[in-house]
């Protein structure tokens, strides 16, 4: 088939690689210059682990250009440009725009929107091109672009024409994934309340852990214990500074305001954005306790920039909102390392993570990468892990002490599962 992806984003690019992987012929379409001309020669322009590998298999089927004309003769051109949250509210111009430039070079194509948006969207879009609209969101995660879009958990498609999801299900049934033929609105929401059901989680396990500290749990085993019920499952129970990244800030807003703006509410996340912006305030009340008190003068080493782990993404990132708070407000000397994300705020950053602690009088983790756990095994010296990625136990005494459980060392005497 033949198949037209508009914006080669993290999300743009990920199916533009995939779909021509699998023997498509794509036509990618890009406003960036710079970007064209790398991905034309193979070189990745997000860092996303194997993506090179991918980029590679992918350029024979894979034609990049800024001209919305190579469209033409296209069947589905998908659009996935940005959505971001202005004032809180999705704001769609990039998207009108995209769908404007499709009718001109290809009035008889069908417009696939990956990109986040809120219910509604689709037919207007329709309305304003009179071509067909089919929504079919995306569920990948940075850092799992590529993995996530060969075998998603399931592929959501809403459209007015029943036969137009038929024939894309040619197109998207490699994975094997269960298809969801849904309307247009309903595959809409469903991409935001997964969204927003996701954060809730995690800012539940975050709640619980302040909980915890203050009655002598530890969260980890807690919610260990709460994943084992098949009900709930473990994933995204993991306790942190708070999420962040490009996704999950901006569509909890623009879902809450979308609500709002259809006489709705959605307390339950608003509640969670709510708990979700204290968290950091957490994080610097536990290194405060740490230090005995004043921060003032204090070299505080912050491990990890991005927002997570396998990304150099660090668009709201909890770190970066800790690293500067600890300059601003604490008066503190801030050190950082990150493998991969680059950041020149208030803060000297390290290019080697021994360096960094060496420098430090107390080190928190802030971000999961795999090395920070075995590269710390050795540190003596007050450790914050707000990811808990440490094993506590390798820590007896006074060092290390972990979001979400008062107290250091020792082994938890409940955290193993037997079968
Ligand atoms: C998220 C969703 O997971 C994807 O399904 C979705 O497609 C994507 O948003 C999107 O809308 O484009 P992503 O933002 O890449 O993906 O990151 P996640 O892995 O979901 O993590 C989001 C934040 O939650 C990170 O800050 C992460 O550290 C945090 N997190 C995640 C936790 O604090 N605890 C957890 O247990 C899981």
């Amino acid at each position: 088939m033949k198949v037209g992806v508009v914006g080669l984003g993290y999300v743009g690019l990920s199916i533009a690689i995939v779909f021509a992987e699998q023997g498509n012929t794509v036509i990618g379409v890009e406003v960036d210059g710079e970007k064209i001309e790398k991905l034309r020669k193979g070189i990745p322009t997000m860092f996303e682990p194997g993506i090179k590998e991918h980029l590679e298999k992918a350029l024979p089927n894979l034609h990049i250009s800024s001209d919305y004309s190579s469209l033409s003769e296209t069947k589905f051109i998908y659009v996935a440009v940005p959505t971001p949250t202005v004032d809180g509210r999705i704001d769609l111009s990039h998207v009108e725009q995209a769908a404007i430039s499709i009718k001109a070079a290809c009035p008889q194509s069908v417009i696939v929107i990956k990109s986040t948006v809120v219910p509604g969207t689709a037919k207007k879009i329709s309305r304003l091109t009179g071509m067909d609209v089919v929504s079919n969101p995306e569920f990948t995660r940075e850092g799992h672009a590529i993995e996530d879009t060969l075998h998603p958990d399931r592929i959501i498609l809403g459209a007015e024409r029943q036969e137009l999801m038929d024939e894309l299900e040619a197109l998207l049934g490699f994975s094997g994934a269960p298809i969801l033929k849904a309307s247009n609105e309903d595959a809409e929401l469903i991409k935001y309340a997964s969204n927003a059901y996701l954060a809730t989680k995690i800012s539940y396990a975050n709640e619980l852990a302040k909980l915890c500290e203050k009655v002598g749990c530890d969260i980890e085993v807690v919610t260990l214990g709460m994943g084992l019920d098949k009900r709930i499952g473990p994933q995204f129970l993991k306790p942190g500074p708070g999420w962040g990244g490009s996704c999950f800030p901006k569509d909890t807003q623009a879902l809450v305001a979308f609500a709002g703006d259809n006489s709705s509410r959605l307390k339950i996340v608003e509640a969670a954005i709510d708990v979700n912006n204290q968290m950091v305030q957490h994080a610097i009340t536990l290194i405060k306790e740490i230090a005995g008190g004043n921060l003032s003068e204090k070299r505080i080493g912050v491990l990890g920039i991005a927002f997570k782990e396998d990304t150099d993404d660090t668009r709201s990132s909890k770190s970066i909102e800790l690293i500067e708070r600890l300059f601003r407000e604490e008066r503190a000397q801030v050190n950082v390392y990150d493998p991969v994300a680059k950041y020149s705020g208030n803060c000297t950053k390290y290019e080697s993570l021994s360096e960094c602690v060496a420098n430090s009088d107390i080190v928190v983790v802030a971000t999961e990468w795999d090395g920070f756990r075995s590269a710390l095994r050795e540190v003596e010296k007050p450790i914050l892990d707000l990811r808990r990625i440490l094993d506590l136990k390798e820590y007896p005494g006074i060092y290390a002490i972990g979001l979400g459980r008062k107290g250091t060392g020792g082994s938890p005497m409940h955290s193993k599962v037997t079968s």
